[in-house]
């Protein structure tokens, strides 16, 4: 909440990336429920305009737009789009992800390696370029990235993944320094287990893993994509101004441990 009682995200433009599904579309609720504008992306249609129908019923102004974050031209195409239709982009989650589970190192295929490489990095890689752009027409904005706790920590079987949330907060620092006396704040967030389909894919495959996993954090469970999408909102709104740069683990006590 403002001081002058209006929601922390009153009035804001923010687009969102991966909002078809997990912590992309819990964020569309938590940032539209705060007063934002939400503009979601990703590549599943049906389910985009079914979350912003069901946004637009409870009085929220969302709207949505397909797109492959691994397509710079889309990219381009969409956050201009956004400038046309609302005259600017105050904030912007980029959440999009994928992750190939389990596999040896030497027995990765490229084409595996590729896309993850593709999404996780050129995504967030094309994503900022076009934000960025659009940010210092309008005078300031904020960035978050979605990385991980495989962005601060290793675990086996993941390295393309793990290598990828590593380079999502390189790249989040790089943009935070070259751009913060432009009034652009760029942070990251490193959830650690989220319910997601992502992850619901992950147990189904593997037998014990979703209990393993559970244990793995002092708080013995996975968050709510809510939990991970409120601490999102935190660093897109004016309550974060004095923070960029920073990579906060939402991962209930992990990297503490
Ligand atoms: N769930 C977890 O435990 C966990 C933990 C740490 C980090 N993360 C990260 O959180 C983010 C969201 O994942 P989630 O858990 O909600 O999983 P999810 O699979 O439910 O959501 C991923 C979203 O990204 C979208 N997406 C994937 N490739 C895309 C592409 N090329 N272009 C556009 N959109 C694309 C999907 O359609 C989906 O909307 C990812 O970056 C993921 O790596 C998740």
């Amino acid at each position: 909440m403002n001081r002058d009682g209006t929601a922390s995200l009153t009035g804001k433009v923010v687009l969102i990336t991966g909002a078809s599904s997990g912590i992309g579309a819990a964020a569309a609720r938590v940032f539209s429920g705060q007063g934002a504008t939400v503009v979601l992306s990703a590549r599943r249609a049906d389910r985009l305009r079914e979350l912003v129908a069901d946004l637009r019923e409870q009085g929220a102004e969302a709207d949505y737009h397909v797109m492959d974050v691994r397509s710079g031209d889309e990219v381009r195409r969409v956050v201009e789009s956004v400038v046309e239709r609302y005259g600017r982009l105050d904030a912007a989650f980029n959440n999009a992800g994928v992750a190939r589970h389990r596999t040896p190192l030497h027995l990765i295929e490229d084409a595996a390696y590729e896309l993850v490489m593709e999404t996780n990095v050129r995504g967030v890689w094309n994503c900022m370029r076009h934000e960025i752009a659009a940010m210092l027409a309008a005078g300031g904005g904020a960035i978050v990235n979605t990385s991980s706790v495989g962005g601060l920590v290793a675990s086996s079987a993941a390295a393309p993944y793990i290598a990828s949330k590593h380079a999502v907060i390189g790249l989040t620092k790089a943009a935070a320094v070259e751009y913060a006396s432009d009034g652009i704040r760029v942070n990251c967030i490193a959830p650690g287990l989220t319910r997601s389909e992502m992850v619901d894919e992950w147990f189904a495959l593997s037998p014990g893993a979703e209990e393993k996993a559970h244990r793995s954090a002092p708080q013995q469970r996975a968050a709510a994509p809510e939990e991970v999408a409120e601490t999102a909102a935190w660093l897109c709104g004016d309550k974060a101004s004095f923070v960029t740069g920073a990579t906060l683990a939402v991962d209930g006590g992990r990297t503490a441990w």
